[in-house]
């Protein structure tokens, strides 16, 4: 029995990154006897110059068929001036919806060897790992209605924030379980002395933290959280929230550590995980063997153990990135004096190497 992996590569440095994780997956494939079986389709704006559409039908089938999906990144300059429905954004969103991935779960890890890279104090964010769960198929990203419309001589636009309990409690439900595995923590984030949509969601995770005894359940506001995480972001575990909410706290996360360069994400919850790095496809660097590989390659590793349920998998290629790291390469993204510049493909070679030899156990 193989296990099918779809490759979306996208626009940017989507192709780069994955090419360099999917050279890493092979490595493991080869070790681990996983079996795996690549296959790569369309998605953004290469897909619109191909087919017209941000997220061809062929696409899609192909994403359900696998065990998992690889994603880049999406967007670019050359797109920007289409409508909302027909950007390459439209197709990211639309396969989330379609592949029912209502949690999007991002892990925002400071590296000790990276600790100078970020703008906060080191003994800020030193040791620093936190998780952020964020609800995705939902919200005001999805609300209905919505629209633009002449008013008054002019225009004016109107989004819907809508959630239902269900929604809320599935949500809330997993950052729970997620926290069991780690310390215990889960803070829920609203805006629940503002908005209707909040106070629900508080009732609802107030509720479903009865179920959890063991994991001590807080809330915030969102406001607070943003100046919560740059003043001290290590009283954070697990953080849950909505889909706006959530997008914006994970960059401010993400910028925590320094390096969204080195930050992976797993989008869960239907019978298909898509895995994609947090940064954005960069197209002034496109295709110039400059890009950081590692958010994919580690994303890659968050495939390996929410799809395939291969923990040995993971913690090997996460040991060969810490291992590259320590050792000084390190790509212009994060490069600074007495360390080692390499571009993507070099980086890529350091991690197989250290991959060579490795094995889960002794370097998890
Ligand atoms: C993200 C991105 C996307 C989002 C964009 C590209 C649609 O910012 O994955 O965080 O807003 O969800
Ligand atoms: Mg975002």
């Amino acid at each position: 029995m193989s296990a099918k992996i779809a490759l979306l590569p996208g626009d940017g440095i989507g192709p780069d990154v994955v090419q360099e994780a999917v050279r890493v997956l092979r490595v493991v494939d080869v070790k681990l006897g996983l079996k795996l079986d690549f296959e790569e389709a369309l998605i953004g704006g290469t897909a619109i110059d191909a087919t017209g559409r941000p997220l061809p039908d062929e696409t899609l089938e192909l994403c359900r068929a696998s065990r998992a999906v690889l994603l880049g990144a999406v967007g670019g300059p050359k797109w920007d001036d289409f409508s909302k429905a027909d950007r390459p954004e439209a197709g990211l969103l639309a396969i989330r919806k379609e592949l029912e991935l209502f949690a999007n779960l991002r892990p925002a890890v400071c590296f000790p060897d990276l600790i100078g890279a970020s703008t906060l104090r080191p003994e800020v964010v030193e040791g620093l790992d936190l998780f952020i769960v964020r609800e995705l198929t939902g919200g005001i990203y999805f609300g209905e209605p919505r629209g633009c419309e002449p008013h008054d001589g002019g225009e004016r636009a109107y989004n819907t924030m809508v959630y239902d309990a269900g929604e809320i409690e599935r949500i809330v439900r997993l950052a729970c379980e997620i926290a069991r595995e780690r310390s215990g923590k889960v803070c829920s984030v609203d805006k629940a002395n503002v908005l209707e949509v909040s106070a629900l969601w508080r009732r609802v995770a107030t509720r479903v933290g009865e179920d959890y005894p063991d994991v001590e359940l807080t809330h915030m506001y969102v406001d607070n959280c943003a100046m919560q995480l740059v003043r001290n972001p290590k009283q954070f575990d697990v953080i849950v929230t909505g889909n706006l909410f959530g997008d914006i706290l994970s960059d401010e996360a993400a910028m925590l550590t320094g390096s969204i360069g080195m930050l992976p994400s797993a989008s869960l919850g239907g019978s298909v995980g898509l895995y994609e790095p947090v940064h954005g496809s960069a197209p002034d660097i496109a295709g110039q063997d400059k890009a950081n590989p590692v958010a994919t390659i580690l994303s890659a590793a968050m495939l390996l153990r929410y799809s395939l349920e291969c923990l040995e998998g993971a913690e090997m290629i996460e040991g060969a990135v810490s291992k590259v790291i320590a050792k000084g390469y390190r790509t212009a993204d994060l490069h600074e004096p007495g360390t080692k510049l390499v571009g993507t493909r070099d980086m890529g070679d350091a991690i197989l190497e250290a991959l060579d030899g490795a094995t889960g156990e002794s370097d998890a």
